[in-house]
């Protein structure tokens, strides 16, 4: 067995405490000479898997790691240093995990000088360490979310002592400024405001693994921001688990209406935010919006359920009635508006009749894209203890009826957009096509289309010739 060395392992109890408020601390670079010299031009290679914040997480971590010298791949099979950046909120992710670290085994064995590290939510649970450590002896580090700071300090006590390292500090945590970054996107970028969430909705491991909720100074956001934008970024997405949280615990009189409205006074083309919590939703948020022409008109408002019952077992803080309210004011202010969900089908003990509140609540909300999933129970959340008499079967089905009768409104306005104009900002070539560009709408509808390469990170006007339902097909028009 290898030795392994625990500088600090997680803890549920610890990381459910809400007590201290959050430090700010400014991030410093300094390397051993050792590690400057070993790591020079040697390749890394980062997968990541799950949400924004663990995509914003990449992006840090190849800062860091390009400060050192390295060179980012993306062939794990060429790479020196490999890392899972890894999701758990629900166990279909973690076993696609589990099946990426086992592949792992070959590439470890043709290179046995790579070290591959494990991050992420999934490492903030004491269960899947264990499993790792007993199952997975090629793995070197791993390292919890609160812990990326530390990345550079964790590959040189790799390479000085050879042994296993586990860092994973269970605690509410803090905000760390001056991080390096390498974003992925040229035209896109995402800007974290808040860390952490303070919601604890029963069947949800984020408060665990990302710690309590914390914000970010307005100024260190809008300097953050106003970089971008002088880099010619076109799209800002402003970030956090609860959006609409921003600034409570600043005590200062900061608040997410009033960081929209600086944000969106910025000269970019381009304004998002994500996620939505729907009893945090201000009124003054909704006039900013409707005052500001670059904050895209689309919203992703989770619901979870249309049932009260099930909703205040979630601990949702909202009924149904308060949230069709919402996207009503919503939808009254701003006509335009369109709205995304998140929606979990077959949560513990949930009825038949539940399920349809949910189905009906949709068909009054007329989501134009959503996603949907199915409860997966995780360990050290209340739901997991729950008793449930629904079998997966009957989940499934239901998840199948309920994605059926969202695909009507998907399609219906999906169609409504053929022969009409949009504008798109275009992204990329194609993945699926070369022969075509890919790009979003502002209600963040991909299109394809016929251009050339260097349209790419433009906004052009494209007139939409044929609904695919999650896709559309397009074609450039010059006005
Ligand atoms: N099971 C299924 N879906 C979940 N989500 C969060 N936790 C779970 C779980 N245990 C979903 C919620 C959330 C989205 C990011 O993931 O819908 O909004
Ligand atoms: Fe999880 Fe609820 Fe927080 Fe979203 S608001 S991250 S679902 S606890």
């Amino acid at each position: 067995m290898r030795k392994v060395e625990f500088i600090d392992i997680p803890n549920l109890e610890k990381a459910r405490l809400r007590k201290h408020n959050a430090d700010t601390i400014f991030f410093s670079f300094n390397p051993s000479k050792e590690a400057l010299i070993y790591f020079k031009n040697k390749k890394y290679f980062i997968r990541t898997y799950g949400c924004q914040s663990n995509i914003r997480d990449e992006e840090t971590m190849s800062g860091i790691l390009d400060k050192l010298g390295m060179i980012k791949t993306y062939n794990e099979n060429e790479a020196d240093v490999a890392i899972l950046n890894t999701c758990a909120v629900r166990e279909n992710a973690e076993d696609k995990v589990f099946g990426q670290i086992g592949d792992f085994k070959k590439i470890k064995e043709q290179n046995k000088k790579l070290i591959l590290l494990i991050c992420g939510c999934m490492i903030e649970q004491k269960h899947i360490i264990d499993k790792i450590l007993s199952t997975f002896p090629y793995v070197d580090i791993m390292f919890g979310t609160h812990n990326i700071k530390d990345l550079v300090l964790l590959l040189s006590n790799y390479i000085d002592n050879n042994i296993r390292y586990v860092d994973v500090s269970s605690y509410e945590g803090d905000i760390i400024e001056d991080l390096p970054v390498k974003r992925l996107e040229t035209y896109k970028a995402f800007v974290n405001i808040t860390y952490g969430c303070n919601n604890f909705c029963s069947y949800c491991i984020v408060p665990y693994t990302r710690g309590k909720e914390r914000s970010r100074s307005e100024e260190e956001i809008l300097k953050e921001c106003e970089e971008l934008v002088k880099k010619g970024y076109k799209e800002i997405t402003l970030l956090g688990q609860n959006v609409d949280a921003y600034g409570k615990d600043l005590k200062n009189g900061s608040t997410f209406a009033r960081l929209l409205d600086k944000v969106a006074s910025l000269n970019v083309p381009r304004v998002r935010f994500l996620t939505s919590y729907p009893s945090d939703f201000k009124d003054e948020v909704i006039d900013v919006i409707a005052k500001h022409s670059n904050i895209m008109k689309f919203i992703h408002l989770p619901v979870q359920s249309g049932s009260n019952s099930i909703l205040k077992t979630m601990n949702r803080r909202y009924t149904r009635e308060e949230y069709l309210e919402l996207v009503n004011k919503i939808k009254n202010k701003i006509p335009s508006m369109e709205f995304s969900t998140d929606i979990i089908v077959g949560f513990p003990n949930e009825s038949y009749e539940e399920f349809l509140d949910t189905v009906s609540l949709a068909r009054e909300v007329h989501y134009t894209s959503a996603f949907t999933f199915i409860y997966s129970p995780r360990v050290g959340t209340p739901a997991a203890k729950m008793k449930d008499n629904v079998t997966y079967e009957e989940k499934v089905k239901r998840f199948k009826e309920l994605v059926k009768e969202l695909e009507i409104d998907f399609n219906f306005y999906a169609q409504r957009m053929v022969g009409n104009t949009y504008e798109v900002l275009v992204e990329e070539v194609s993945k699926k096509n070369k022969n075509l560009l890919s790009g979003y709408t502002e209600n963040n509808k991909v299109v394809h289309f016929k251009g050339d390469k260097s349209l790419i990170g433009n906004i052009v006007k494209v007139k939409i010739l044929e609904n695919h339902l999650y896709s559309l097909i397009g074609e450039i028009v010059n006005e």
